[in-house]
C-alpha cells in the first residue's frame, strides 16, 4: 500500500477511537462504523454495546411479566480496558460503576413489581455515569427507558 493510504487508515482510526465518548449516537450509525473500524474498539466499548443489549432484553422480559434473567458478567465494568484508560481509573467511574453493580444485582430473586422499580434504578445508573464521565451515548440510552410495563 501506499504511504498516504497508511496515513488515511490511522487518521481514521484515531478519529474514531477517539469520538467513542463524544460523538453523539445519531451519527454514528452502526454500519458505517464497524465497517471503518474493524479492531478498534475497547474492551469496555464493547461490554457497553452487550449491557445495551441486556438491559434492553430485560426490558422484554418484564413488559413480558417473564423472570428477569442476567447473561452478562456485569463486574467487568470495573477492569475492562477503556478507549480512555484515565476514565475509567476514575474516582467517580468507580463509584458509579459499582452502584450500577449493586442493582444489577437486586434482580436476583425479585419478582415482577420489584424489576420494575430496579429496572428504573438501572437505567438511571447508566444515565448518571455517562451524564459525568461519558455523555455521548446518553441519546441511545434513553431509548431503554421503559414506557409502561
Ligand atoms: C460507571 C460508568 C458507566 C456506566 C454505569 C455505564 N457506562 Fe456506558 N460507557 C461508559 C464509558 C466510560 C464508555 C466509553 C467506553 C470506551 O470507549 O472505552 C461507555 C460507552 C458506552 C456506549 C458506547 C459504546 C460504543 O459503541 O463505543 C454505550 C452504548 C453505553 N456505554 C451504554 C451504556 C448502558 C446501556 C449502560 C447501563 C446498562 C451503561 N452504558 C452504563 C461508562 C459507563
Amino acid at each position: 500500500m501506499r504511504k498516504t493510504t497508511y496515513s488515511i487508515i490511522l487518521i481514521l482510526l484515531l478519529v474514531i477511537t477517539a469520538a467513542s465518548c463524544n460523538q453523539e449516537n445519531t451519527v454514528q450509525e452502526e454500519p458505517v462504523k464497524i465497517s471503518l473500524n474493524p479492531n478498534g474498539d475497547s474492551e469496555l466499548a464493547l461490554l457497553m454495546r452487550s449491557m445495551y443489549d441486556e438491559a434492553d432484553r430485560i426490558k422484554k422480559q418484564i413488559a413480558n411479566k417473564e423472570p428477569v434473567t442476567i447473561s452478562l458478567d456485569h463486574e467487568k465494568i470495573l477492569s475492562a480496558h477503556a478507549t480512555e484508560p484515565k476514565k475509567a481509573a476514575s474516582p467517580e467511574f468507580k463509584t458509579f460503576a459499582k452502584a450500577y453493580i449493586e442493582t444489577v444485582n437486586k434482580f436476583e430473586g425479585a419478582n415482577h413489581e420489584e424489576s420494575i422499580v430496579i429496572y428504573e434504578s438501572l437505567i438511571k445508573n447508566c444515565l448518571d455515569c455517562h451524564k459525568s464521565v461519558c455523555p455521548g451515548p446518553i441519546v441511545k440510552i434513553n431509548k431503554l427507558k421503559k414506557k409502561s410495563f
